[in-house]
């Protein structure tokens, strides 16, 4: 059986390319493609293949063992906090933060301070719901799978909860950043019942991601 390694489109896809290849992995060439239809490539690894899903569908792929590895936001994580998924490696890249936003108002006063009651659009439904139950407001939470941005000029919400890197998404849609929910990062996953029955193999390659960090 191959071992299958899940890796994310977009932004992390970029960077994972050298921490793979640090690792000795390389992969078909147009693994690195977003134009290419094809989802799983051979690697120069015999009986190691990598496949290419969504950002927030690298944890799910794992944690049902269709993939024994993966390299996964720390913000998906949270949010499925599936018990399967075991992290060990920090990767040291896709450093970002989850926070909650809300249009730019000159009153100093913060949404949170204007009424109990408040509807929150996020695509961390889960993180966003726990976040505010912990401060004791209950909040409606309208999951969307992007350009959340848009839902306070909108009337969709007048919070979000969103990813947040450099910040210009968020000002350039007149939002700013009222609170810092998590600091998050890019790690490496495995399955744990994967890490149990094939010990050695999934060792080997987190033993591989954790060389390829050193300097
Ligand atoms: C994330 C997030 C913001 C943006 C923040 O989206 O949802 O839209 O990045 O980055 P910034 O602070 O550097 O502007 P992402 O690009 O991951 O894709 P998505 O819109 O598909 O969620």
């Amino acid at each position: 059986m191959p071992i299958v390694i899940a890796l994310p489109k977009g932004r992390i896809l970029d960077e994972s390319g050298p921490l793979l290849a640090k690792a000795g992995i390389i992969p078909a060439p147009d693994y690195a493609d977003e134009s290419s239809r094809r989802l799983r490539f051979p690697t120069n690894i015999e009986g190691l293949d990598v496949v290419r899903v969504r950002a927030f569908d690298v944890a799910t792929f794992v944690a049902f063992g269709a993939a024994e590895i993966g390299i996964c936001g720390g913000d998906v994580l949270m949010e499925f906090d599936y018990p399967e998924v075991y992290a060990p490696l920090d990767l040291n890249i896709g450093h970002c933060r989850i926070s909650v936003a809300e249009p730019r108002d000159d009153s100093g006063q913060t949404e949170l301070n204007r009424q109990s009651n408040i509807r929150v659009a996020s695509k961390y439904p889960a993180v966003a719901k726990k976040h505010f139950a912990a401060k004791g407001i209950q909040a409606e939470i309208v999951a969307l799978n992007g350009s959340m941005e848009l839902a306070p000029g909108l009337g969709l919400s007048r919070l979000i909860v969103d990813l947040v890197q450099t910040g210009n998404t968020l000002k350039a849609n007149g939002l700013v950043e009222t609170d810092i929910i998590a600091h998050v990062s890019t790690r490496l996953i495995v399955n744990r019942i994967a890490l149990k029955t094939r010990p050695d193999e999934i060792s080997y390659w987190i033993e591989k991601f954790r060389e390829a960090l050193l300097p």
